[in-house]
């Protein structure tokens, strides 16, 4: 009896949320920026032609190969256009984008970004067609991913081009988001070892990555040799103790996973507390961050639109795991009003470019992608309109 009260109140409190946004309708709008992207590609063998972002008062994509860290986000964009709409043009255009990347799963591992390159692409593709060449490409690539793991330290060396730099090991929240290649490989493939080294990452991460309040650096350097931590530091923050807005994006992202994929009920709590100092913070206007949370020029300075895509993604889930049922409507009554405020007049492109979103900041310190359209940003969004469909049961 308690349990169907409990279940007719979470029923209620999610209704109450719903009313009027309409994902469906968000999702076809986003198909319609999407063909129009499409169009406007250079064909392939003719050089770069994946999209990666529109800067700010300019109307063109700048495009990008295979190799980019961005490679994957289009063709995964793609495939939840194919998904939320059938439209069979969406699965030709992925598949075209997909075969671009495949040589990510035969090259050495340049850095961590590979979960992001190769799961959002043929991740996806995988999840809707079953074609067992996607997943060879994945079970591949997660295998050259797991090359840059040092035991000593119980992370995965984020950069390995920066070694030099730092002269140390370095590990960066993004990271964390790529761990889903190596559970997801462990699960479907044969090499089990990458469960352990995703967990492990986790763990350590978990421990050395955040602040008392669990706000998250954005690097983290470490002894390559003793695998000791010797400091935080931010590489696309404000300064190396404030609170990166996409940082803590990919962290409460991040851990959700790693609970979906571990059911260890510390990374279901560590999720929440990075979610909730987030939340907490957050401007009340939109819920979309300045690019960083703690930056002296708010408010006037720029948003992270994307940083609100993925934290919108991200609580879709969590609210899945969560058995408080108060706590379950908060968290989707916060991704619904993020979700709103992104597909208002502010933050959709519409006839401004050819984007879905408007306003992310990409590398703010170095004056890169700054309230720019970024394919990441439309990535998450199209996905987070996605959960929200399925939450409302929609066909
Ligand atoms: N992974 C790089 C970024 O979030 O900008």
């Amino acid at each position: 009896m308690k349990k169907i009260l409990t279940t007719c109140l979470f029923i209620c409190l999610v209704w109450s949320v719903h009313a009027q946004f309409n994902p469906q309708k968000e999702i076809d709008y986003c198909a319609k920026q999407a063909l129009k992207t499409i169009n406007s590609l250079p064909p392939d063998g003719q050089g770069s032609n994946i999209p990666r972002s529109i800067d700010k008062d300019k109307t063109a994509w700048r495009l990008v190969d295979y190799k980019d860290w961005c490679s994957g986000f289009w063709s995964g964009a793609l495939w939840y256009l194919y998904e939320g709409t059938k439209n069979p043009v969406f699965k030709v255009q992925a598949e075209r984008f997909d075969k671009q990347l495949k040589p990510l799963s035969q090259e050495k591992a340049y850095d961590h970004d590979l979960g992001f390159q190769i799961f959002c692409s043929y991740g996806n593709g995988y999840r809707l067609t079953n074609n067992p060449s996607y997943k060879n490409v994945i079970l591949a690539t997660a295998d050259t991913l797991a090359t840059l793991y040092n035991p000593k330290v119980g992370t995965i060396l984020s950069w390995p081009r920066e070694v030099k730099k730092f002269g140390a090991h370095n590990t960066i929240i993004d990271n964390v988001i790529n761990l889903e290649l190596l559970f997801w490989a462990a699960k479907n493939g044969k090499n089990k070892n990458l469960y352990k080294i995703a967990e492990q990452h986790a763990l350590t991460t978990m421990k050395n990555h955040f602040r008392d309040d669990y706000t998250s650096y954005h690097v983290v350097l470490y002894d390559t040799l003793t695998g000791q931590k010797i400091k935080g530091i931010t590489h696309q923050g404000y300064a190396d103790n404030t609170m990166w807005a996409r940082g803590q994006s990919w962290a409460i992202y991040g851990f959700t996973m790693c609970y979906r994929f571990t059911k260890n009920p510390q990374f279901l709590d560590f999720a929440q507390k990075v979610t909730d100092v987030y939340l907490k913070n957050l401007p009340d206007d939109s819920l979309i961050p300045y690019w960083d949370f703690n930056t002296p020029e708010i408010p006037n300075t720029t948003r992270d639109a994307s940083a609100a895509a993925v934290t919108a993604s991200a609580l879709f889930e969590l609210s899945n795991y969560v058995k408080n049922p108060k706590t379950k409507a908060r968290y989707i009554s916060k991704a619904k009003k993020m979700l709103e405020s992104l597909s208002s007049s502010v933050y959709q492109s519409r006839e401004i470019n050819d984007a879905f979103l408007l306003h992310s900041t990409g590398n703010r310190p170095i004056n890169g992608e700054v309230d720019a359209s970024i394919i990441y940003g439309d990535y998450y969004y199209i996905e987070a309109l996605l959960k929200y469909k399925k939450l409302l049961k929609m066909k």
